[in-house]
């Protein structure tokens, strides 16, 4: 079978790829001074509050629109929400002298890990075969209009 559509899913993964990226250069500046840190920081958690909203307002409805499962974006929501209140907890300790930051990179690692390769390996490749070309199409060009990428 060929398919000639937009994989929303490739987008969506490479940009889970550049996000871990970015993560992953805050966690080597552990030893850096704070505004170092704070630098490093603000990209990756906006990147990925950018990638949330758009899964929230653009993905999800798309996605049970065409028959997808309640439940599984009712999880996604939640873990979502997990995501984003770690994102907050470690906002408010950058704010500090020395922020040590290890126990909510532990802990945001782990949600985003599970979260990431659900949607990669289910929620993605379900909406890929079943949303038609033309609506992965507009998908991938709202992607490419966001803010804060
Ligand atoms: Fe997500
Ligand atoms: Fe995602």
């Amino acid at each position: 079978m060929t398919d000639v559509g937009v994989p929303i899913g490739r987008v969506l993964r490479s940009d889970h790829d550049r996000l871990d990226g970015l993560l992953e250069a805050y966690r080597d500046s552990a030893s850096s001074p704070s505004a170092i840190r704070t630098t490093l920081w603000t990209p990756f958690a906006n990147g990925l509050r950018s990638h949330i909203r758009f899964e929230e307002a653009a993905l999800f409805p798309m996605y049970l629109d065409a028959g997808g499962s309640e439940p599984m974006v009712s999880l996604m929501l939640d873990e979502h929400r997990r995501i984003l209140e770690l994102l907050e907890a470690m906002d408010r300790r950058l704010t500090g002298d020395r922020p040590e930051t290890g126990d909510l990179e532990e802990a945001l690692l782990n949600v985003l890990w599970a979260h990431d390769a659900r949607e990669e390996e289910q929620l993605y490749p379900w909406i890929d075969a079943n949303v038609p070309p033309e609506r992965r199409l507009e998908l991938a060009s709202r992607f490419d209009g966001r803010e804060n990428i």
